[in-house]
């Protein structure tokens, strides 16, 4: 008999998109890589960040930290319009996930979720043991019809949608929520690259989540830092599930500093949106069909070659991007919106490789 459960033992855990930087000798490469494979943030955070992390002191280091980040709590409050106590702070939003399924999924209690979708939700869903129910998006990506009557525990939206960049409206989200027995977590970690948001839905609704990542518009992947806007009954159910101190006094800083200088967050976003309209035109110009995207990513179907082909002479030029070898995928390629210079680099590169 193994050591692990079974579940564990059979799962093939999530394959997170390649870091190239991972060991300090590979730095002086960093110029030479143009990577546009995990949905980063091409710019830096904002400058208030480095000055609120050069003020964390030793003190503050040694003591354990606010174990709910009222700090951080009261700030994004603001920012969204709710009280304090409709938020949980959590160490990514990937850790509100986790602490979702192990909230309300078990054996006998399932996820359901429509699918092509952000690949760790099956992988949560097999560490929990529970039943996944998939129902297929169909080619413009519309919220599936049959996801109000599955009888799931809990049920995940991404929205704007991963590895789609597509849409779908609040009104069909409020009308979702209404159906549903169990709870519905709307993931909103590329939000900030979109025109609407759910905000207003975790107000009204008991059974809604909404999950916000600091790692997109506010370029802190590297802290680790998203939360949740949901009502305080909900929020107080979360609570109980997390680690007691999920968040640290460094990230508490940097993400409270980030979601404050709400100036630079506007601009930060607007140059990625401004640069992800001109890659999907160039995008286009090359053949691509580019979908329209609500996010910092362009999905594009390659209509005069194979994908993984593609995607393969790509990485050979240090170019990195995503190919996910799944239903409704084979024939698309996902591309972070980078710098003006890494999406030219990009394009050039495309354009070589499709006149081979
Ligand atoms: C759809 C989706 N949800 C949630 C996350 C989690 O983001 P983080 O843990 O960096 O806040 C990601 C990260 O890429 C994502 O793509």
């Amino acid at each position: 008999m193994g050591y692990f459960r079974d579940n564990i033992e059979s799962v093939k855990g999530y394959e997170p998109g390649f870091q190239p930087f991972a060991s300090l000798e590979d730095r002086p490469k960093e110029a030479e890589v143009v990577k546009l494979n995990t949905n980063e943030n091409p710019y830096p955070p904002s400058p208030r960040v480095m000055e609120a992390l050069a003020g964390v002191s030793g003190e503050q280091l040694r003591r354990y930290p606010d174990p709910v980040g009222e700090e951080f709590r009261r700030a994004a409050g603001e920012v969204n319009g709710v009280p304090a106590d409709f938020i949980m702070c959590c160490n990514g939003g990937d850790d509100l996930l986790t602490i979702a399924f192990r909230a309300f999924c078990d054996e006998n209690r399932a996820v359901g979720y429509p699918i092509p979708t952000y690949s760790l939700y099956p992988v949560l869903a097999k560490l929990q043991n529970c039943r996944v129910i998939e129902v297929l998006y169909d080619e413009e990506f519309n919220l599936p019809a049959k996801l109000a009557g599955t009888g799931a525990a809990l049920t995940i939206v991404c929205n704007p949608n991963a590895p789609s960049g597509s849409f779908v409206s609040v009104d069909e989200l409020a009308g979702l929520a209404d159906e549903l027995t169990g709870v519905l977590l709307i993931d909103e970690a590329y939000v900030d690259y979109a025109e609407k948001n759910c905000t207003e839905l975790a107000k009204e609704f008991d059974n809604v989540i909404v999950l916000r990542s600091m790692s997109k518009g506010y370029s802190l992947a590297g802290i680790r830092f998203g939360y949740a806007i949901a009502q305080p009954g909900l929020i107080a159910g979360l609570m109980k599930v997390k680690d007691s101190y999920n968040i640290d006094v460094v990230a508490i800083a940097a993400a409270t500093a980030a979601i404050k200088d709400q100036d630079y967050f506007k601009e930060n976003v607007a140059k990625v949106k401004a640069e992800r309209t001109r890659l999907a035109e160039q995008l286009r110009n090359l053949g691509f069909d580019a979908m329209k995207s609500s996010t910092n990513f362009i999905l594009a179907k390659c209509t005069n070659a194979k994908a993984a082909e593609i995607y393969e002479k790509l990485t050979r030029r240090n170019i990195y991007i995503r190919y996910f070898a799944y239903p409704q995928l084979e024939d698309k390629l996902r591309i972070t919106v980078g710098t003006a210079e890494q999406n030219d680099k990009l394009l050039r590169a495309l354009k070589e490789i499709l006149s081979e």
